[in-house]
């Protein structure tokens, strides 16, 4: 068992999450499961959602249900999000966690990368949540969108994802406004640098680590089940006055 906290109010709830296959969204099935949460996840990645169900199937007694799909299809997204909601019960969280944190340097932008870049990064997280606020309209509900701190630093080479994150803060406050008659609440989570596999293998380099150390208040990873925990509370109810805001996780970083 990875989280320590119980939160009752997440037994049987229904909880859709994009991305969960790997990294921080697998985490968060995970976690989610572990609460006694009926989960949905999508991923592109169909084998190691296959992978992620067996285990949890193993682990926790319980299989998540997955579709496989792009996210760029917002038809196939929405579809996904009312069958679950219909099969597990209104949907009570989503999670907006699937992205792509490609590099590009600016002058290879193209008009279509960087618009594909906002179909993953950006329009996937609006057309989710809307979809997702006709179903909690009647008993509310949370909203978890994924930005970054790379939003507030605004490193280099990566213009696209960095202004798609900055944007999820604003749609965060614009549609916690929307929503919040509705009691539904939105909120962002931006991570620091997560210790995923992905990370491990593309750029988090022993060197390129030692350098976030020397960056961070605390001298430890930041690992997908710290992040996990905050997506939780925020699910919660225990966190029900909570709307409208970005709340960063990053050791210290920033
Ligand atoms: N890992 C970090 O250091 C870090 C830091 C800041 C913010 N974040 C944010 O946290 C979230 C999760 O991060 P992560 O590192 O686990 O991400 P990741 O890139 O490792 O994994 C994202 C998951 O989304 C899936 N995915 C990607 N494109 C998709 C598409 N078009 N359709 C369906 N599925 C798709 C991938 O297959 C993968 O399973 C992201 O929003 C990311 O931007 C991560």
């Amino acid at each position: 068992m990875s989280q320590q906290t119980k939160y009752p109010s997440l037994n049987n709830s229904s909880v859709f999450i994009t991305g969960g296959a790997t990294g921080i969204g697998a985490a968060m099935v995970k976690a989610f499961c572990e609460q006694g949460a009926k989960v949905a996840f999508v991923d592109l990645d169909g084998e190691s959602a296959a992978t992620l169900v067996d285990e949890l199937e193993q682990s926790a007694g319980v299989r998540p249900w997955f579709k496989q799909l792009d996210i760029t299809n917002i038809d196939a997204l929405q579809s996904a999000i009312r069958d679950a909601s219909d099969r597990h019960g209104a949907l009570q969280t989503l999670v907006n966690n699937a992205a792509n944190d490609m590099r590009h340097a600016p002058s290879d932008v193209t008009p279509q990368s960087w618009r594909n870049t906002m179909a993953i990064n950006l329009d996937s997280t609006f057309f989710a949540a809307q979809l997702a606020a006709e179903l909690m309209a009647k008993n509310g509900g949370s909203i978890i969108n994924f930005s970054s701190i790379n939003a507030l630093l605004g490193p280099t080479n990566m213009p696209g994802y960095v202004a798609a994150k900055s944007a999820i803060i604003g749609l965060t406050k614009s549609l916690a406004k929307d929503y919040g008659k509705s009691n539904i609440r939105v909120n962002a989570i931006l991570p620091g640098w997560v210790v995923t596999q992905k990370q491990l293998d593309s750029w988090l380099t022993p060197t390129a680590e030692a350098a976030w150390m020397e960056q961070v208040a605390l001298q430890k990873r930041l690992l997908p089940d710290d992040v996990a925990s905050l997506a939780l509370f925020l699910a919660s109810n225990d966190s029900a006055m909570i709307t409208g805001q970005s709340l960063t996780i990053d050791g210290g970083r920033t």
